[in-house]
């Protein structure tokens, strides 16, 4: 059922939505379900040419519109031109997912400084300046609207070997719980997703590099023994981004299939036991009950 459409048919009809980072990966799976739901779609990334060929790929596939508009989200006057060709195209916008990121891994102490700001520019400036352009002219529109944010679960317990990313991730979900209340008055939604492990080549190719992959495999990590499947995050953040969830303000929902709990809890890793043992521990510890 996972890997199903969930929402009905006409869930986001009538919405012009933009997508940042929306060529490829979990942003292109995210476009293109909101589209099959009755959106417009505006996608949005540094290179026109995957941006092109993104667009009329989903236009074929769902008979849907897509208008591809390249910007580097570092860069204010490039998200202001994004709004304006989106606002020239579609006549309104109601929506923003905020999911360009950059990232790779590496002990800190090897990063240059240009190396950590690279990542925040792009995860958390970029998401600040979709915000503050979108967001300004919903309040002067006196427009009601949706932010949703994809930020992961590192934003909340920090990681090693990508500290830039969970910086800037962190950033992005105070934002979110900011903006919720601060912008609530004026009918903005903010939300945000925090995703486990959701196979992709960008993300891919930067964390897991050569035989990582096979000996640093994410299923282990994750209490349902798999990774996700891109329609169930499509399935969250239409459901999200939709007016279905309006009173769902200021949230944060991981959908990781439990794995930065598996990393938390103090005595997880006694999954390692097997069955046969636990007898015998039972019998240990209900012998110490008189000590
Ligand atoms: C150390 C590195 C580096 C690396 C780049 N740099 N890669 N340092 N290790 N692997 C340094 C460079 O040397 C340079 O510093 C600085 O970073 C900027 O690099 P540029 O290549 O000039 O930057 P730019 O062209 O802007 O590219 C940005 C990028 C790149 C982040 C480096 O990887 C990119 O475009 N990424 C976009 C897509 C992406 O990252 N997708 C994954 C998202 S996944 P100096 O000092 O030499 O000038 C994600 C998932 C999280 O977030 C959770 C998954 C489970
Ligand atoms: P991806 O395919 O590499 O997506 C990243 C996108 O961001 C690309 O389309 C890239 O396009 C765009 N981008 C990068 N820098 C940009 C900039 N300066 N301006 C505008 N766009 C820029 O990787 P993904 O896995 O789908 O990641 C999507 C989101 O999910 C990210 O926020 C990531 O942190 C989050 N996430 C992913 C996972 C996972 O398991 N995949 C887990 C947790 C969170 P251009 O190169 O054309 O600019």
């Amino acid at each position: 059922m996972y890997n199903q459409p969930m929402l009905r048919d006409d869930a986001l009809k009538g919405k012009t939505i933009v997508v940042t980072g929306g060529g490829t990966g979990l942003g292109k799976a995210m476009g293109t379900y909101f589209l099959k739901l009755g959106a417009n779609l505006v996608i949005t990334s540094r290179k026109v040419d995957v941006l092109e060929k993104t667009a009329a790929e989903m236009e074929k596939e769902t008979g849907g519109r897509v208008l591809a508009v390249a910007c580097d989200v570092r860069e204010y006057e490039q998200v202001e031109n994004v709004l304006a060709e989106t606002i020239k195209t579609f006549g309104k916008v109601d929506g923003l997912l905020n999911n360009a990121a950059g990232n790779f891994i590496s002990p800190t102490e090897r990063l240059s400084a240009n190396a950590f700001s690279t990542v925040i520019d792009i995860v958390l400036k970029g998401s600040v300046n979709c915000t503050l352009a979108f967001g300004k002219h919903w309040i002067k529109e006196k427009q009601s609207a949706s932010i949703l944010n994809i930020v992961t679960t590192y934003a909340f317990t920090g990681s090693a070997y990508v500290v830039p990313s969970a910086c800037a991730k962190g950033g992005v979900l105070a934002m979110t719980r900011s903006l919720a209340v601060e912008w609530g008055k004026y009918g903005i939604r903010t939300n945000a997703i925090a995703p486990g492990p959701f196979p992709t080549k960008g993300a891919w190719d930067r964390l897991l590099p050569g035989d990582l992959a096979e000996k640093f495999d994410f299923k282990n990590r994750v209490p349902l023994k798999r990774v996700g499947d891109h329609q169930e995050l499509a399935n969250l953040a239409a459901f999200l981004i939709s007016d279905f969830a309006g009173y769902i303000n200021g949230e944060v929902i991981s959908i990781d299939g439990g794995e930065w709990l598996q990393g938390a809890g103090q005595f997880n890793g006694l999954e390692a036991i097997p069955n046969e043992m636990w007898d015998m521990f039972a019998q240990m510890t209900k012998s110490a009950k008189g000590s």
